[in-house]
């Protein structure tokens, strides 16, 4: 069965490639587009206290977090690269939109920005797109939060934490959910013994099961970019490389599970927000992740095939019926070296919704004053009971 299986991907894969090379897009640098006009420009909110700027706002996540806006009080302007897929939205949901592309696009970015309090910068793999717009947000002045749960993207922020502080606003990474539950849970159970040195996550993103899709094409595309870099985790406060992904087998209320273990990104960002040296985090896994995917994710060709074929043959994310019916359960657990311990337990809403609700929190947040300057993490500024504000998010101590 096995082997059938292997071949069966194998053959999927050499399809794939088929494909992708026949219909690939030709690489050409992209020359610099015109300066944005005036008309456009004036078209743009004047006052830019309390203004929202939703970038990438077409995709999954970003069309998600367009539709709840106004629930929080909030009238984005939509942004992203590609007027057809803007427009529309921009049109059902009653909003304004402007076309900008990121690459070799600086000054038209700035010039945008500067209308905005808060870009929520929704256009991943980060990788590729947080730079331009970290590089824009600091000359205009903008407050910035983003959902990557890319950790050299992240470790790249951090270590421009000094050039955020002086250019006065707040740049948070991770506003979804990698890692708003995480991070709010660890700040929790951290408080709840004294000087804890090792934090262990275990996330179950299908405690409440759902037919369809667990993640977005962004989200996938996100992972192939992490899948191809060294594995890393915290261990005595260093980031420090792993052969190879612990499994754990256990049997939980009757149930065999395994357990990976996953670079998620609590290994910056909680370390942050707690100081706890050694960060470890596991997923719940029904089946295994095959080896050679890891391998063909390793080569930068291998991820292109795999992003295209992800792009062409992925759901665009999970269905709204398993939005509505998929829950997450998240247990961490802290310890420190007189072998004291504590747990707790949140349940969540599907990953995506909390993600839709959590942005708009923290924009929110941001627009009340409650900022603070340079690289943040959610915990660290909001405290373990802003997950709590999202609807169907609940806290047990184990
Ligand atoms: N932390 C979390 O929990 C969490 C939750 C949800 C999403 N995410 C992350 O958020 C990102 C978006 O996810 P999604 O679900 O919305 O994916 P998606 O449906 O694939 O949408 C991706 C969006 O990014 C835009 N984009 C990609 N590359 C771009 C570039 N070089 N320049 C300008 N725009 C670009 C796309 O525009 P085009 O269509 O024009 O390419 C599209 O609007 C992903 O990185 C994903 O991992 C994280």
């Amino acid at each position: 069965m096995r082997y059938i299986l292997s071949m069966l991907a194998i053959a999927v894969l050499a399809v794939g490639i088929s494909l992708y090379w026949i219909s690939r897009p030709t690489l050409v640098s992209a020359a610099p587009p015109p300066p944005i006009s005036a008309t456009t420009l004036d078209q743009l909110p004047k006052e830019r206290k309390g203004q929202v700027l939703i970038y990438g706002a077409y995709g999954f996540t970003g069309t998600g977090i367009s539709e709840l806006a106004s629930e929080y009080g909030i009238s984005p302007v939509l942004a992203g690269r590609n007027e057809s897929k803007l427009k529309p939205l921009a049109d059902s949901l009653g909003y304004d939109y402007v076309v900008l592309p990121l690459e070799n696009n600086h000054n038209n970015l700035v010039k945008v920005l500067k209308h905005f309090e808060i870009v929520l910068h929704i256009a991943g793999p980060y990788t590729y797109t947080a730079k331009s717009m970290l590089d824009a947000v600091v000359e205009a002045g903008t407050h910035y939060v983003d959902l990557t749960g890319e950790n050299h993207v992240i470790q790249a922020e951090l270590d421009r934490d000094e050039e955020f502080r002086r250019a006065n606003i707040m740049v948070m990474p991770a506003v979804g959910y990698d890692v708003v539950p995480t991070d709010c849970l660890n700040v929790y159970v951290a408080d709840k013994i004294s000087q804890p040195t090792q934090l262990t996550v275990i996330i179950n993103g299908s405690y409440t099961a759902a037919d369809g899709a667990q993640t977005s094409r962004g989200t996938l595309k996100s992972g192939l970019e992490m899948l191809g870099r060294p594995l890393l985790k915290r261990e005595n406060g260093k980031m420090v490389a792993m052969a190879t992904p612990e499994l754990i087998h256990r049997n939980e209320n009757g149930r065999e599970q395994t357990l990976l273990q996953i670079p998620w990104a609590d290994m910056i960002t909680s370390y942050i927000s707690t100081g706890i040296p050694n960060i470890e985090v596991f997923q719940v896994q029904d089946g295994q992740l095959p080896k050679w995917l890891l391998r063909v994710a390793q080569a930068d060709a291998g991820r292109r095939v795999l992003g295209w074929m992800i792009d062409n043959f992925a759901p665009e994310g999970p269905s709204p019926d398993a939005q509505e019916n998929r829950q997450t359960r998240i247990v961490s657990t802290v310890s420190n070296a007189i072998g004291e311990t504590a747990s707790a337990a949140l349940i969540t809403p599907e990953a995506y919704v909390l993600t839709f609700h959590s942005t708009l929190i923290i924009a929110q947040r941001v627009i009340d004053g409650q900022w603070e300057p340079g690289f943040q993490t959610v915990g660290a500024v909001y405290g373990p009971d802003l997950v709590l504000e999202v609807p169907g998010v609940s806290r047990t101590d184990l």
